[in-house]
């Protein structure tokens, strides 16, 4: 392992680490455009420049290689002036409309241009403009804003291989363009460039001019709506969500990306408190929990359903109402079409089936619940469920246990069909209402934290199961 230098600073880090990432890791934030470790290095922005002892010149410190006995300086006097000579370039041409660009609070370009710039410009020349270009519903393109790091179209090149965008001409007349006539619509990635943009030339038409990102606050959630539960930061203000971004986790490469069906969630988990049930309900009617518990617990065989999109805590709670662990069967049928295999898996969209395995749930067996329940074998079932994860004829199987069964509670954070069949229903919190966590397909363990307060009365599946069996063992009593 090769032991380097860093500003005096004696370092050893893993062999073929780039010296930014020995930087980093040495306490010392290099500037950087074009250099994201997802992506082919290209070192086309010169600012992650270092002195490396006995170097003629400064290196860019996204391609260097650490190496025994470097001595390297982050902040020299030649360093320093060479990052504000990189700030004046790209500067140049750059529109000075921060106050209404949807980037400003989370530009590299404004930052790095106060830590490393000049308050002043020399340019007196006319700024160069773009021609418009629309890249289709999900994007919006701004190339008078584009520093011409090119990590967008290595993007589209190297991990959603769609090849949309491109760089065209040289020199001053540089500039990213599509292959004439696509627009970013058919990518199922698309919203990543928009995170990958340094500055505000990539933004998206769902998020731009709905919050200033200073008021958000990034709570670390997952994913429902992908095979591997991608880590998500859930930017939240006003106690709703207002952005999906991806989270990565160190050492997980396919963290850094997700799909846009996986970003645009958050809208679905956005509901209207004053539409929402704040009560249990009991025969189509208000009730209590105790009247509920007492009905349920009159049944002297209970099953439960588990989909196996929720969390594990849940899981175990609901595995203990049933009467007998054979009683316990998991739900769930969605899939994804796999263009992707490195962010999917097998494209599985039961992520927790392993959670749900793992504490006795067994799937693909609901035909045999509903003989069961036609055959006066089982009494009472308790659905935990979100249709969307439940294909037609799965939702239907549901419907007809639900339909069968003598007494029947249905905990739903979004209801359907099912809720309005039920017996009796739980208001029931959504997964960004709710702490818990989920073992994904790769075994990976995932934890969420509640983003957002739910409405008075509207609790945890896990809360509310745990309650549920607290009557059971009073009623035994
Ligand atoms: S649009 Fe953004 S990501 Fe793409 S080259 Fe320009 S600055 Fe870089
Ligand atoms: S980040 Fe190294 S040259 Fe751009």
């Amino acid at each position: 392992m090769p032991t380097l230098k860093i500003n005096d600073q004696t370092i050893t880090v893993e062999p073929g680490t780039l010296l930014l990432d020995a930087c980093k890791q040495a306490g010392y934030d290099i500037p950087h455009y074009c250099y994201h470790p997802a992506l082919t290095p290209v070192a086309t922005c010169r600012m992650c420049m270092v002195e490396i002892k006995g170097q003629p010149k400064l290196a860019t410190s996204c391609t260097v290689t650490a190496t025994e006995g470097m001595e390297v300086s982050t902040h020299s006097p030649a360093v320093t002036d060479a990052r504000a000579a990189v700030m004046e370039f790209l500067l140049i041409n750059h529109p000075l409309d921060c106050p209404i660009c949807d980037q400003a609070g989370e530009c590299k370009l404004q930052d790095y241009s106060y830590q490393y710039g000049s308050d002043d410009s020399r340019m007196v020349e006319p700024k160069r403009r773009y021609r418009y270009e629309d890249l289709g519903a999900k994007i919006v393109i701004d190339k008078n804003r584009c520093i011409h790091c090119t990590r967008c179209v290595r993007f589209t090149k190297e991990v959603s291989r769609t090849y949309e965008l491109t760089v065209a001409n040289r020199g001053a007349h540089l500039e990213v363009t599509t292959y004439e006539g696509l627009s970013m619509d058919a990518n199922p990635l698309a919203g990543n460039v928009v995170d990958l943009c340094p500055v505000g030339a990539l933004t998206s038409r769902d998020f731009r001019f709905h919050k200033r990102v200073w008021y958000l606050k990034p709570m670390a959630t997952i994913s429902r709506h992908s095979a591997l539960a991608s880590p998500l930061w859930a930017d939240v203000d006003e106690n709703r969500v207002w952005r999906f971004r991806p989270r990565h986790l160190a050492g997980q490469p396919s963290t850094h990306f997700i799909f846009d069906e996986e970003r645009m969630a958050c809208h679905r988990y956005d509901l209207d408190p004053a539409t929402r049930a704040t009560q249990p309900r009991l025969k189509g009617e208000a009730s209590t929990l105790e009247t509920l518990g007492e009905a349920l617990f009159s049944h002297d065989s209970i099953a439960v359903i588990g989909q196996g999109t929720f969390g594990c805590d849940a899981a175990q709670r609901l595995g203990e109402l049933a009467s007998t662990e054979a009683l316990c069967f998991g739900s769930g049928d969605k899939r994804y079409a796999v263009t992707h295999p490195e962010f999917q898996g097998d494209g599985d969209g039961i992520f927790n089936r392993r959670g749900f395995t793992e504490r006795g749930f067994r799937f693909g067996q609901l035909e045999n619940l509903l003989e069961q329940v036609r055959q006066g074998q089982v009494k009472a079932v308790v659905l935990l469920h979100d249709e969307a994860f439940s294909g037609p004829q799965e939702n239907d199987l549901l419907s007809r246990i639900v339909e069968a069964a003598p007494f029947s509670l249905v905990l739903e954070p979004l209801p359907s069909v099912l809720s309005a069949k039920a017996t009796a229903t739980l208001p029931t919190a959504t997964y960004l209402e709710e702490s818990d966590f989920v073992v994904n397909h790769h075994g990976d363990l995932r934890r969420y934290q509640k983003a957002v307060e739910a409405p008075k009365g509207v609790r945890s599946p896990a809360a509310w199961l745990k309650q549920v069996q607290t009557l059971r063992t009073v009623a035994m009593v």
